[in-house]
Parts: C-alpha cells; sequence; structure tokens
C-alpha cells in the first residue's frame, strides 16, 4: 500500500477515535449526563441546529419539555428550562448569569448596544444613557403622539375596510415602526401615510432571518470559514446601506433641538459626538457609534414586539368569540367616547389587562430563551448546579404552553389572569415572563403595556372584526427570532 494511503486511513482512524472519545466523554464523563434528553442532543449540535435553521424551536422545545420535564438537556453543552424557578434563577437581577457571546452578535458596525453588550457596566452605562425616555413621566409626555398614531392607524383601516378584507398584522406593523421611529429619531417611517411598509422594515425581516443563519454557521467553526469566503460582497454592502439609513437618522435627530423626552433624550442631553467619546471614557455618555447601535436595536425591539403582540392577541380574541365580545361590551360601556380611551383609563379595564396577559401567554412576541452562562464557579438553577461554562437559557413559548405550567395550556382563557375561575387556580402565572426580568429585562415594558392597551380599545371600541376563513390557521408559523407571521385577513365592519 503506497505511504499516501497509510496516511490518510491514520488521519481517518485519528478523526474517528477523537469522535467516538468526544461523544462518549459528552454522554457518560460530562457534569449534565444525569440531564435528561435525547441521546443525539447529548452528543452533538446538530439537531438543535438542524431546529433553529428549521424555524421549529418553540414546538420542539415543547416536544421535548412534554417528553423529558422540567430540565433538558438540549445540546452537549446546553440546557433548556421551562419553569418559573428557572426565569428567576437565571434572568434575576441577583443572578449573576451573563448573556452568552455566541447568541447575541453586534450589528454591522461592530459596536454593541444594551441589547448585545455583554459586560454589565458597559450595559448599565448604556442604559443609564436611555433611562429617561422610559420613565412614567415621559410616557405621560409620549401619549399625545402614540394616541395621534393610534388614531391615524385606524382611520386608515376605516379607508381600507370598505374595499375588503385586510391584514390587520401588516397595518399594526405600520402603526408600531412609524410610532418608535418618531420617538426615536424625530421623523416616522411613513408607512400609515404611504399605506405601505418601509423597504427598511422589509429587509430588516430578511436580516433577522439571515443572522439566525450565521448564528448556526458560528457553531461550526469550518463551516463560518467557508461562508465567508463564499459570502457576496454584495450582501455585506447591502447590510450597510441599512444600517446607514439609522446614521443618517440619529445625526438628524441629534442636530435638531428637540426637547421632547423621547428615547433619544438623554443621549441629546449628554451629547454624542468628540464630547461624548471623552464622557465614555469618563463612564459616562455614549459614543456616537454606540447611540446608533441601540438605535438599530431600539427601532426593531419598539416596534415588531408589539406589534406581534397586538397580532395575536386579536387572532386569540378571533378565534374566541365570547372573550372578543366580552371585552368588546366592557370597552364600549367603559369609553363613551373614542378620546375617553387613554394610557390611564385603559388601566383600569381589568379583563382588556386580562386578555392581554394571555395573548402574551399563549404567543409571547419574543418565542425563544435568552441564552445566559453563569458565574465563574457555575450557579444554583431551580435546584441544579450548572457549572461555569454551560449555557443556560427558560423558553418562554415552551414554559407558557406547557400543561404541568397552566390548564387548558394551547387555549385561549383571559379569565385565568383574573381569579375568577377555580379550574385555573393552580395556572403558575409567575413563570409568563415575556419581557424577561432584571438588570437586562425590558426597558419598554410600561410603554409596550400602555400602547397596546390603547391600540385594542380603540380597535374593538370603533370596529367589529371578523377572521377570514383564510387566517384560521394563521398561528402556525415559523421563528427565527422573531415569529414569521403571514397575513392576518380579517374584515372590519366600523361602528354605526
Ligand atoms: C410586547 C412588547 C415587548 C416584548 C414582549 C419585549 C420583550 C423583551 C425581552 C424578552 C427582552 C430581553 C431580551 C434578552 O434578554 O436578550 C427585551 C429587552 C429589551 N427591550 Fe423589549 N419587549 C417589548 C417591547 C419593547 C419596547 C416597546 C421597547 C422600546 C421602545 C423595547 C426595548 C427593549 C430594549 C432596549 C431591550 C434591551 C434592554 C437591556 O438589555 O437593558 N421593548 N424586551
Amino acid at each position: 500500500m503506497p505511504l499516501a494511503t497509510h496516511l490518510l486511513a491514520l488521519a481517518i482512524f485519528a478523526i474517528l477515535l477523537h469522535r467516538i472519545s468526544l461523544y462518549t466523554h459528552r454522554l457518560l464523563l460530562s457534569p449534565l449526563r444525569s440531564i435528561p434528553g435525547p441521546l443525539l442532543s447529548a452528543t452533538s449540535r446538530l439537531p438543535l441546529q438542524l431546529t433553529l435553521f428549521r424555524g421549529t424551536p418553540h414546538t420542539t422545545f415543547l416536544a421535548l419539555h412534554k417528553h423529558y420535564g422540567p430540565i433538558v438537556r438540549i445540546a452537549p453543552n446546553q440546557l433548556g428550562f421551562f419553569t418559573a424557578q428557572s426565569f428567576k434563577d437565571i434572568y434575576g437581577s441577583a443572578s449573576g448569569f451573563t448573556k452568552d457571546p455566541r447568541f447575541y452578535n453586534a450589528p454591522v458596525n461592530g459596536v454593541h448596544g444594551m441589547v448585545t453588550e455583554i459586560n454589565d457596566k458597559q450595559h448599565a452605562r448604556m442604559r443609564r444613557v436611555f433611562a429617561p425616555g422610559f420613565t412614567a413621566k415621559a410616557l405621560i409626555e409620549q401619549e399625545e403622539l402614540i394616541v395621534w398614531y393610534v388614531d391615524a392607524l385606524l382611520d386608515c383601516l376605516a379607508q381600507h375596510a370598505l374595499d375588503g378584507p385586510l391584514d390587520v398584522a401588516k397595518w399594526l406593523n405600520a402603526m408600531t415602526f412609524d410610532i418608535t421611529s418618531d420617538l426615536l429619531f424625530g421623523e416616522s417611517f411613513g408607512c400609515l401615510a404611504k399605506g405601505k411598509i418601509h423597504p427598511w422594515i422589509e429587509y430588516m425581516f430578511t436580516s433577522v432571518k439571515a443572522l439566525v443563519y450565521m448564528g448556526i454557521v458560528k457553531q461550526f467553526p469550518w463551516l463560518e470559514c467557508a461562508v465567508a469566503k463564499c459570502m457576496p460582497g454584495k450582501v455585506m454592502w447591502d447590510a450597510k446601506q441599512h444600517y446607514s439609513v439609522v446614521e443618517e437618522k440619529v445625526g438628524r435627530r441629534l442636530r435638531s433641538d428637540s426637547k421632547r423626552t423621547d428615547f433619544m433624550a438623554g443621549v441629546a442631553r449628554l451629547g454624542a459626538g468628540d464630547e461624548a467619546e471623552v464622557n465614555v471614557r469618563l463612564e459616562k455618555g455614549l459614543s456616537r457609534a454606540e447611540v446608533c447601535s441601540n438605535a438599530y436595536f431600539l427601532t426593531i425591539a419598539g416596534s415588531e414586539t408589539v406589534a406581534t403582540a397586538l397580532s395575536g392577541t386579536l387572532y386569540y380574541l378571533c378565534k374566541s368569540p365570547s372573550c372578543l365580545h366580552t371585552l368588546t361590551s366592557s370597552i364600549r360601556t367603559a369609553f363613551p367616547t373614542s378620546s375617553s380611551i387613554t394610557f390611564s383609563s385603559t388601566n383600569e379595564i381589568r379583563y382588556l389587562k386580562a386578555v392581554i396577559n394571555e395573548g402574551l401567554r399563549i404567543y409571547p412576541p419574543f418565542a425563544h430563551g435568552a441564552p445566559r452562562l453563569p458565574p465563574p464557579g457555575g450557579a444554583m438553577v431551580d435546584g441544579i448546579f450548572v457549572h461555569e461554562g454551560v449555557s443556560v437559557a427558560a423558553y418562554n413559548y415552551a414554559t407558557y404552553h406547557s400543561p404541568t405550567n397552566f390548564y387548558l395550556a394551547d387555549e385561549f382563557h383571559p379569565e385565568r389572569w383574573l381569579g375568577t375561575d377555580q379550574c385555573f387556580a393552580n395556572d403558575v402565572l409567575e413563570g409568563v415572563q415575556p419581557f424577561s426580568l432584571g438588570t437586562r429585562g425590558c426597558i419598554g415594558k410600561t410603554l409596550a403595556y400602555a400602547e397596546m392597551r390603547l391600540t385594542l380599545a380603540k380597535l374593538l371600541w370603533r370596529f367589529d372584526v371578523k377572521l377570514r376563513k383564510e387566517s384560521e390557521a394563521w398561528d402556525e408559523q415559523r421563528v427565527y427570532y422573531l415569529w414569521d407571521k403571514g397575513a392576518l385577513m380579517v374584515d372590519l365592519i366600523e361602528r354605526e
């Protein structure tokens, strides 16, 4: 046999030996060996990556949880949790867990915003700067602008409903992107005015999907190298163009002399130019690149989530006619005019709040889990010790659809939030954390609730809503970080 053949055989043998010893170690010697889960997931990352590629993490994790219990080994070094306690232990303020850097990528400028920043001190600096735009006082000031956009949405809907059924999810997206853009940059995307989704937003959806695929590729270094070589320059150029729209908008906002308490109020106060670079060193302000990264994430985080929650809630209401009837009547009874519907007046309608919470449970905008790493030395999560370096997450969709956490978990029952029906007495309501919690929890939670209450109340005050046959199975969607929402076709009939 020639020497080359010998060497090849030797190399194959060495690779095989390495693989066998690696898999044996993962199966029999890893500290995670006693955690239940599929055999293949314990030895290889491939099943998890395939799930993400197919866009089915929500249903797959639910199936795994139903089969294996409250904690599942979903990859050799990764655990999925599905309990209320795990949310507190992983994300609570005192947990000491940090974001897993493999899942949090900076935008195309390479500079982290607060969502992706791993370092807690750097994150706190950024969050402090944006905080003035998210206080209770700021929300009161922002209400007038939000009411204006909600009324503009309803006028658009009234006009288009005359032509027949319409895709209400698209229109909700148009409104939330206009609101967020106005509160960030002082100018909207003009989606409602033009009656269509701005190309920037269309591209954003594609790029988020691409990010999921890149995340998968990153798990396999040899593949990452190959993809980087094959990636056409055009892809990168498009991504930079997309990002540059935010840079331009940030520039215009900071050059303006706006005194509004919007999302940029704190940044504008500190400045974001050369002076801010000095502030960064003094650990106060933000560099211009950081402002842009944060604005980029805020545009998406502040819009897509609220539109998704509203679309989902409306869908499930339509599928549960008695709930829709109860909510519509309570809104029309409580409010004599549309203008009496406000942030604070809607806060008094218990059934409305229960409907929104149930919508967030059954269709959480962030269906995934947010992966975290334990502090040095490891930490306890829901009664088990998690070693340093093991990635953990509590998964929203699967936890909320778990029959061990909720009675009739796959059904829409706002009553479970009212404490009026004994059959839901054992529901683990504190396990519903769609905004996450702790220092990395959602900065826009109060705003999101207010915006959702206002929009839903005004919409149902003015229109009767009926789901179209073609959208009966609208909830059968894939997840690529965000829900891959299809058109939500409804008939809207304006009240006499
Ligand atoms: C229904 C609506 C919303 C839901 C379900 C939601 C959910 C979440 C979740 C789960 C996180 C944590 C992500 C992680 O740990 O990786 C988060 C963070 C964040 N959200 Fe929201 N969000 C919503 C609305 C909003 C709004 C309206 C804004 C702003 C206008 C916003 C801005 C942010 C920001 C900036 C962060 C990062 C916070 C930080 O790291 O300090 N979100 N959100």
